[in-house]
């Protein structure tokens, strides 16, 4: 509980004093924020050449979603990538390319956008939900009890920009002979142990949506090392990418339609160039904002969300656990009123798609059809509920979340800092 204001040696916004923090945040879209004349130029030479297509146009323009793919496996570091249209349809991709489907089962995080389970789902197979541990990632000891004889795949999802223990993953992956696929949609650039995240798997998928790290609006990329997956991956993003990729007809699948436009691909390419300058700046205030609040966090016993790599982390969030719920209820509530964007990541009542226990159309097993779907053709019988790993909903209950814009000004950083230390400070 809060003493009252007289009570307190920091007047507190909440309680009526003036807000530490001048004005609210920036809003946070990195790289949306971001766009200026560079990416106005390159959609009006697309316009301008006519071709808005990826395979052709009316004249001889070099592709800019060919040109994106280059440029984002080059800056990764790997061999192939694959533009499509979302980072669903990345995910989507991404599992038809290892060979994912019906009668499989995929291992997903507690806490992720429900569009990594469900991708799970539109590729036939069935997600298992584990726990994530106080990194707020997946967590390997539970991803290993989950492991049955009908797991084909596990996928980390590196949340808010921090890096999975992919060493770890990696090691159970080898020894239940199970695929990776890294869900990096919120993680763009971000990096574990010196390599880029989304490149430690078998595919790497990525997510260019409008509040994402670098965004083209909508968009996704696939990335990977291996050739087969990337031409399976190819394959399911358009109908007849095998052609056009030399493919041989001998090895065609049927695939549908996740192509990126050139619009979105011009956008794609100025923004990845924007990528390195928005992680240096994250990085700079989060470290900033960390530093200034350490001291009262350690006096009142809060803790901060573990990373397995501080260095790699994308630095999109500053996460910390309170002791209760309720705790952090209150502290995001009175930083909000100190203008600082402070949120939640639990509660049971709000409707939230990031967190398991309101993935309803999975946890009920929803179907397209009466007959369709993962579960009715499942080998074994699959039952989810509410509270199946209830260590994730006690860490996600007790979490104050913080975004990280990288256009937080030094006058920004030092006011949110006074204001976490006033509100931090008056907890009894
Ligand atoms: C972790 C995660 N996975 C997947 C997605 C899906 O990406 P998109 O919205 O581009 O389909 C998102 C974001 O929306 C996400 O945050």
């Amino acid at each position: 509980m809060y003493p009252s204001p007289e009570a307190s040696e920091h007047a507190l916004a909440i309680h009526g004093a003036p807000p530490a923090k001048r004005r609210p945040d920036p809003p946070m879209f990195p790289g949306g924020m971001a766009i200026d004349q560079e990416e106005e130029e390159a959609v009006l030479e697309v316009l301008r050449s006519k071709r808005l297509f990826r395979y052709y146009g009316p004249g001889d323009t070099p592709s800019k979603v060919e040109a994106l793919e280059q440029a984002f496996a080059q800056f990764m570091g790997v061999r192939y990538s694959v533009a499509v249209t979302s980072g669903t349809a990345a995910l989507t991709c991404g599992l038809h390319g290892i060979g994912v489907g019906p009668g499989d089962e995929v291992i997903v995080p507690a806490y992720t956008w429900i569009a990594s389970a469900a991708a799970v789902v539109s590729a036939g197979a069935i997600p298992i939900v584990a726990e994530v541990d106080d990194t707020l990632l997946l967590d390997p000891a539970d991803v290993e009890a989950k492991i049955t004889p009908y797991t084909r795949a596990i996928m980390p999802v590196h949340m808010r920009g921090a890096p999975c223990p992919m060493d770890e993953i990696l090691a159970i992956a080898r020894k239940h002979n199970l695929q990776v696929i890294e869900d990096t949609a919120q993680a763009d650039g971000a990096s574990y142990r010196g390599q880029r995240l989304g490149t430690f798997g078998d595919v790497g998928c990525f997510s260019l949506q409008f509040n994402k790290i670098i965004t083209s609006g909508e968009g996704g990329m696939v990335v990977t090392n291996d050739q087969e997956v990337w031409k399976r991956a190819l394959m399911y993003h358009d109908v007849i990418a095998p052609q056009r990729a030399g493919i041989p007809t001998e090895e065609l699948l049927c695939g549908t339609n996740y192509r990126m436009p050139e619009l979105l691909g011009a956008v794609g390419l100025v923004q990845l160039r924007r990528l390195d300058g928005l992680l240096a700046a994250m990085r700079a205030r989060k470290q900033m904002i960390q530093a200034g609040m350490a001291d009262v966090a350690r006096r009142k016993g809060i803790t901060f969300r573990r990373l397995t790599d501080p260095e790699g982390d994308a630095a999109i969030a500053l996460i910390f656990f309170v002791d209760t719920p309720e705790t952090a209820q209150r502290v995001a509530k009175a930083l909000q009123a100190e203008n600082i964007g402070a949120s939640t990541l639990y509660h049971p009542d709000h409707l939230d798609y990031h967190v398991y226990a309101h993935w309803v159309p999975i946890l009920e097993q929803r179907t397209w059809t009466p007959s369709g779907g993962p579960w009715r053709n499942a080998r074994r019988e699959i039952r989810y509920h509410k509270d199946m790993c209830p260590r994730s909903l006690e860490l996600l209950g007790r979490a104050v979340h913080l975004n990280v814009s990288p256009l937080l000004t030094n006058e920004d950083v030092e006011e949110t800092i006074e204001g976490l230390n006033r509100v931090l400070h008056a907890l009894a």
